[in-house]
This record gives structure tokens, C-alpha cells and sequence, in this order.
């Protein structure tokens, strides 16, 4: 359950007025729901809990370290792509050995650290890196437990810019090298095979394509087999989609009722996986992000204009495209409601837009919002996965901070960037 709702015509956060962080803190601020990440986790936990099974985050949802510590104290471990990420996962108090460690490019120096600390296996997306992870390995003296990511050709219905399963993407081994592969990595002293990986894409909203890569990682793992290669562990990516339109109990404007399917729930995603994934005698790892974080946050914001042209009206915020990218990267469809109703309410079709200098700067583009006036605020909903992670300081814009609620507190757990930090950079 998500934990932003509408009380008295107010917007809530659990039992925070959202109004209140914008007058304590300013706008734009990002706010997350600690009960809404907490029960994301603990909805997926359970939905795999009959086969033995470890949730690592894929910090690259959401990285800030107050989050990774709820996350580290329900037990969860961490899929780093990078160095910094490891540090993050370490940092948050998440055990090496808990951390996977991915990412189609990975320096060696970063190789080395991941080693040095041990961390549970390394996801190795080509033959070269295989070679070098093992010259690594055997300088330092140890064995790199290694999971091969492979890639099965499968289209996972998502954007093109976060499939990751198709042939023509840079990612991961081709299952039909993935045995050869397997056999070098055998054959090298300082590797350790411990099993597959595979990661198909992100926001995926249907069982098929989880299906069918589960499926050709089964072929995979009998094909091994044969050859004397037993695995212990399969890694299944993360990618579990999530509602972006009906994410409160609000009703959709009218205008956009019907005009969607809902994502596939983490119970339709476990029952229709367990069947194939209870087939392999191992350990499974699952690698979400967006699951969990994705719902948990808002990123809200203050009107500073609105404009009628003979064409459109645009809303003019003071957020944009370098507080949150998606709309403008993959076109992607974020929720905008007022933190305040007015009754009755009189619907326009409106582009939301930033103050940044690009046409391609807005948050939503001919949207159905309820009327709205200079110093309004609203909330861009689910904008806690993907959001500050790929924020920047794009025309000079300083980052967002980041607030906590927990009830009825709330804490600020990333501060406002300052101009002095801008201009030391
Ligand atoms: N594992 C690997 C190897 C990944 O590459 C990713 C995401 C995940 C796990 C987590 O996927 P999730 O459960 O969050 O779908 N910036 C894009 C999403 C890019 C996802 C990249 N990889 C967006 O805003 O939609």
C-alpha cells in the first residue's frame, strides 16, 4: 500500500501534511514514505519465501543512504554497479558478502576493490572481462566468485532505452556462448563459477518475458549440467514493473480512465515464476529497484507561472528535468496532483513544465490537472526510484533534498545542494 493519500482535500504522507515539509524545507524537495519502502521490501520477501532466496537492492534506484539503512535492517543486500555504489552498500552497514556486484564496464580498479572486500559474486558480461577478472584474482591471491550474465534474446515489452535482454544490447554473454564461456571460466584458476545472471529490462509489466528468460536460463542450467557444471546460486535481475497511474486512491482524471493496464502485483510475479524457478536446486537472487523505491517517493513542487498561448497552457515549477529525467529521457508518465483541492474541479489540459533552457524539459505534456494558480503546489508521484539517483546540476540547478517521514516525523536525510557547493565543483 502506498502511503500518500488525500485527507480533507490535503495531501498526506503518512501522517505528515506534505504542505508542512514545503514550508519547513522549500521546494523542490523529495519525499519519501518510510512505511511505503518498508512494505514494498517485505511484500517481495514474502512472495518468494517458500524457496531459499536473497534480495539485493539495486542501489541505482535510489542510493541515499538513510534509505539503504531501513533496507540493510530488514535484512536486504545490495546489486552495486559501480565502486561508489559498493562504498554506499558497505557504508549503509550491508555485508560484503551480501552485495553483487554488476555493470557492463567495469575498471580495475573497481574489479580490485570488489575483491579485496569480497563481495558474494561478480556479474560478468563478456569473455574479456572473464580473462581480466581472473589475472586479478590470481595477483591478489584469491578465487572471484563469479555469476555469468547472459543475455536470451528476449523482448521484455519496456522502453528501448532500459531493455537490457535483446540481442542488439550491449549487455550480458549470448546464451548460445554462454557454455563455452562457462567451460573457460572452469578452466581458469582464478575464477569460481557460481552461476547465472540475468537481467531483461526495467518497468516490465507482464509475466511473459520473466517467464520466458527463467525458462532459457533452465535450458542453460541442464545444458551445464551436462557438462559437470554445477551451479549454486541463479540471479533473476530486477525489473518488476510498478503502477504509475493508479498509484493513490485517487480517481485518474476522467479524461485517462481506461486508457491503461496495470502493472502485474509482486504476488502475480512470484506465482507465476516459483513453479520454474522451484525446477533449479539453488539459491535464487533477485535484484529489484524500482519495486521497492519507486512508489515510496514524491518529488513535489511550487507553480511559479502559469501561460496561456493560442496553442497550450503551461505550468511553469521550479523542478525540471535535472530533479527528474524521465519524462523527458523515455517520454515516461509520472502522476502530477495538487497538494491542495479546490472543489469543484474545473480540468485543463496543461504541460507541466521546468525551468530549464530545453524544449525537452517538462514532466508531463498535454496532462489533465486539476486547475491550478502561481504558488500551488503539487506532487510528482512515484518519483522515488530513478529520480535523485539521476538528478544533476544541469543549468546551474542545485539538487533537491531528500526527506524521510516516519509517521508522524519527518527528518531531512540528504540536505539542499548550496551555491557553494556548486561553485567548488
Ligand atoms: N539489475 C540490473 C543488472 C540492472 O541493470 C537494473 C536496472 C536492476 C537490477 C534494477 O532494475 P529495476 O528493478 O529497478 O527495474 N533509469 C531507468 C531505469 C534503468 C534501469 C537500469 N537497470 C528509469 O528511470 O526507468
Amino acid at each position: 500500500m502506498v502511503h500518500f493519500y488525500y485527507q480533507n482535500s490535503k495531501l498526506w504522507v503518512e501522517e505528515v501534511a506534505l504542505q508542512r515539509i514545503c514550508e519547513e524545507v522549500g521546494t523542490p524537495v523529495y519525499v519519501y514514505s518510510q512505511r511505503t519502502l518498508q512494505e514494498n521490501y517485505r511484500m517481495l520477501e514474502e512472495a518468494f519465501e517458500e524457496i531459499p532466496h536473497a534480495i539485493c537492492y539495486a542501489l541505482k534506484a535510489n542510493a541515499n543512504l538513510q534509505i539503504l539503512r531501513l533496507l540493510a535492517d530488514l535484512g536486504a543486500g545490495a546489486d552495486a554497479a559501480s565502486v561508489g555504489e559498493l562504498q554506499l552498500a558497505i557504508r549503509a552497514g550491508i555485508k560484503p558478502e551480501k552485495i553483487v556486484f554488476g555493470g557492463v564496464g567495469k575498471r580495475d580498479d573497481e574489479i580490485t576493490f570488489a575483491l579485496k572486500k569480497g563481495v558474494r559474486t561478480l556479474n560478468v558480461e563478456s569473455e574479456q572481462e572473464l580473462q581480466v577478472i581472473n589475472q586479478i584474482a590470481t595477483k591478489l591471491g584469491k578465487q572471484a566468485p563469479v555469476n555469468l550474465r547472459v543475455n536470451p534474446d528476449i523482448d521484455s515489452n519496456t522502453h528501448p532505452y532500459i531493455a537490457t535482454g535483446l540481442k542488439d544490447n550491449k549487455f550480458g554473454i549470448d546464451s548460445s556462448q554462454a557454455v563455452t564461456v562457462a567451460k573457460l571460466a572452469r578452466s581458469l584458476p582464478g575464477i569460481d563459477l557460481q552461476g547465472l545472471h540475468c537481467h531483461i529490462g526495467s518497468q516490465i509489466v507482464e509475466t511473459s518475458p520473466f517467464v520466458k528468460a527463467i525458462q532459457s536460463l533452465l535450458k542453460l542450467y541442464s545444458d551445464l549440467r551436462k557438462e559437470k557444471i554445477n551451479l549454486k546460486m541463479i540471479n533473476i535481475g530486477g525489473g518488476l514493473g510498478v503502477d504509475y497511474h493508479q498509484v493513490i486512491e485517487e480517481p485518474l482524471p476522467p479524461q485517462e480512465i481506461g486508457n491503461v493496464t496495470p502493472p502485474i502485483s509482486a504476488a502475480e510475479f512470484a506465482s507465476s515464476l516459483l513453479p520454474l524457478l522451484k525446477q533449479f536446486p539453488c539459491e535464487i537472487i533477485l535484484e529489484p529497484g524500482r519495486f521497492v523505491t519507486a512508489n515510496a517517493g514524491a518529488l513535489i513542487t511550487q507553480v511559479l507561472y502559469t501561460k496561456q498561448t493560442p496553442n497550450k497552457k503551461f505550468v511553469i515549477v521550479d523542478t525540471g528535468m535535472n530533479d527528474l529525467l524521465r519524462p523527458s529521457l523515455y517520454y515516461a508518465y509520472h502522476r502530477i496532483v495538487p497538494l491542495s483541492k479546490r472543489e469543484p474541479v474545473n480540468w485543463q489540459k496543461v504541460d507541466v513544465v521546468g525551468p530549464i533552457c530545453e524544449s525537452g524539459d517538462f514532466l508531463a505534456k498535454d496532462r489533465w490537472l486539476p486547475e491550478v494558480q502561481r504558488g500551488d503546489y503539487l506532487a510528482v508521484l512515484s518519483a522515488g526510484a530513478y529520480g535523485y539517483a539521476m538528478a544533476s546540476n544541469y543549468n546551474g540547478r542545485l539538487r533537491a533534498p531528500e526527506v524521510l517521514v516516519n509517521g508522524n516525523q519527518f527528518r531531512i536525510i540528504r540536505q539542499r545542494e548550496t551555491i557553494e557547493q556548486l561553485l567548488v565543483k
